[in-house]
């Protein structure tokens, strides 16, 4: 077998543990070696979980980095902290795969980038939702060319009371925004995926901020939540003529959660929850619906972590590239600009 590739964590909290540690875990020819948090109490749970030896733990990646000699860095920090440790990371000569948001403006992404082509890395974002199976089945349609030009989508992913009662999703100097970091990234990049990445050119948003407030809704210290969305709705343009609606929610008084990618095309529509196919056949409008495994969480992401290490070991294109992330963060950009100055904006 080829030698086992050193793989170092930073960030070794909920989203490592719980996600990506079962995808690492389940490949032969990598180990973690190492691990970096600033908090000593998740480092420690984190080093048992993993069996990582004391003296490979750290809080201060940067030490982590250059004690460790890894050749692959999975940052799972806030997502304020994702470029610095990824600049880093590609510097020290490592690939890197850093979790969603890919960072927190076009300039944060746009140096992710330039740092790993200077290293000459693989750099992949952790989009893990693309990796589930009703997912990868929307996937086999577009490119079968069951859709057609896909001009048009509509993206809901609505929690009625589901402000996170976890983590520091909440304060804005970790998270930087709201449910549009935290949710609505995950079916922008999947419907851009979708879509062929069509090129973002002016979005139309508003965001609101009417209920986190009450203590039936947040189970936080009221002044920690400093992020200034909780309902955020907007309008995409691109230069293809395509145009997808948005809205997204961690509280709204909404009968029900949703959860809804639907994408129309000139043959074809779709959607992913319930899973169905849309087409014209014998001059009827048909639906076909496909079963797939509807809990997807972990092993997405362990798909994820497998085909970026393939990535790595084959020389192949990174399966998430910044490139595209870049394209999702044009647009949140734009979502809060254009909340914030009332008018569409160019992205
Ligand atoms: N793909 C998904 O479905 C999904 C789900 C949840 C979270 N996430 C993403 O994962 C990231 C982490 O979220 P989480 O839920 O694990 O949060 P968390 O708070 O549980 O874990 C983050 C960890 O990073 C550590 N940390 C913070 N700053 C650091 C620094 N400078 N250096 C080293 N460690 C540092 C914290 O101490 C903490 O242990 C976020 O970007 C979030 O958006 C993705």
């Amino acid at each position: 077998m080829a030698k086992k590739l050193r793989v170092g964590v930073i960030g070794s909290g909920a989203i490592f543990s719980g996600a990506h540690w079962p995808g690492w875990q389940a490949l032969k020819d990598v180990e973690i070696v190492a691990l970096a948090d600033i908090k000593e109490a998740n480092l420690k749970k984190a080093a048992e979980l993993c069996g990582v030896a004391a003296e490979n733990c750290f809080t201060d990646y940067k030490t982590m980095l250059k004690k460790c000699e890894l050749d692959i860095v999975d940052v799972c920090t806030p997502n304020c902290f994702h470029c610095g440790p990824t600049v880093d990371s590609f510097k020290a000569g490592c690939h890197v795969i850093v979790e969603k948001p890919c960072g927190t403006s076009v300039k944060e992404v746009e140096k992710m980038i330039a740092a790993g082509k200077e290293a000459d890395k693989l750099f992949m974002v952790a989009q893990s939702l693309r990796f589930t199976d009703a997912h990868l089945a929307m996937k086999r349609w577009v490119d079968a060319g069951l859709l057609g030009d896909i001009y048009y989508g509509r993206l809901s992913l609505l929690r009625p009371r589901g402000v996170p009662a976890w983590g520091d999703f909440i304060v804005k100097d970790m998270s930087a925004g709201g449910p549009c970091y935290d949710l609505a990234v995950h079916v922008l990049d999947l419907a851009l995926y979708l879509m062929g990445h069509p090129e973002p050119v002016a979005v139309s948003a508003n965001y609101w901020l009417k209920l986190s407030n009450k203590p039936s809704i947040m189970k936080h210290d009221p002044k920690r939540y400093t992020v200034p969305d909780e309902l955020a709705a907007g309008f995409v343009r691109f230069d293809n003529g395509a145009s997808l609606i948005l809205e997204t929610s961690w509280a709204v008084n909404a009968p029900e959660g949703t959860y809804n990618v639907f994408l129309a095309g000139d043959k074809g529509g779709m959607q992913n929850n319930p899973l169905t196919l849309v087409r014209e056949e014998a001059g009827l409008l048909t639906n076909t619906s496909v079963q797939v495994n509807p809990d997807q969480g972990i092993a997405s992401h362990s798909e994820e972590i497998r085909l970026f290490v393939e990535a790595v070991r084959k020389g192949l294109p990174s399966p998430v590239p910044g490139e595209q992330a870049l394209l999702t963060q044009r647009i949140l950009d734009g979502i809060y600009k254009s909340a914030e100055r009332g008018k569409e904006v160019k992205v």
